[in-house]
């Protein structure tokens, strides 16, 4: 395989439910665009799970979150997440790994996507260790049980949970 030139800057996509982001995707989101020339945080649509927010409400939420971050876009996809990759001709796909137990399937993801395309090349980064017990679906189930979710997530997706629950009561 040919390689690119060392200076390349490199155009990467972080994809992910995000339902909600959390301080673990933040830390993976700035380490990400300190490697790449560009990063897009791709929001996965028309996932089979069921959401707590919408696909728009997380791409305002990440943002938000990201408006300090110049080489950071945020966006929407469906479909294969390797024909994202092709229309943003992406050379990394990153993904956050925090546990052994993510590996397994993490694994299995990244070498169905680069045999569907060999260009785009996965890149696991490893959150800061304070994050690494952090999920979007314990916050979930802490937050509907009325548990305290500020220290796992960043304030603005705080204040929105918060909304939330104003809202279903
Ligand atoms: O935050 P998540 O839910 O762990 O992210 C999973 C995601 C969005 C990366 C994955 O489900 C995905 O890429 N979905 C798009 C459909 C696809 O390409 N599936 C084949 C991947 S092997």
């Amino acid at each position: 395989m040919a390689h690119p030139p060392a200076a390349k800057r490199l155009v990467a996509i972080y994809p992910g439910s995000f339902d909600p982001p959390t301080n673990g995707h933040l830390d993976i989101i700035e380490r990400g665009s300190r490697l790449a020339g560009s990063l897009t945080v791709a929001v996965l649509q028309n996932s089979q799970k069921q959401p707590l927010f919408t696909v728009p409400e997380r791409v305002e939420m990440i943002r938000e979150l990201t408006r300090d971050l110049p080489n950071v876009t945020v966006d929407a996809f469906s479909g294969l997440l390797v024909d994202y990759a092709a229309k943003l001709q992406a050379d990394i796909i990153l993904r956050g790994i925090r546990a052994i137990s993510d590996y397994e399937i993490e694994l299995q993801m990244a070498l169905v996507n680069r045999r569907l395309r060999p260009q785009t090349e996965t890149v696991f980064l490893m959150a800061g260790e304070e994050f690494s017990f952090i999920s979007s679906r314990l916050i979930k189930e802490i937050f509907k049980l009325g548990g305290e979710i500020s220290p796992f997530v960043p304030s603005p997706v705080a204040r929105r949970l918060a909304a939330k629950l104003g809202s279903a009561e």
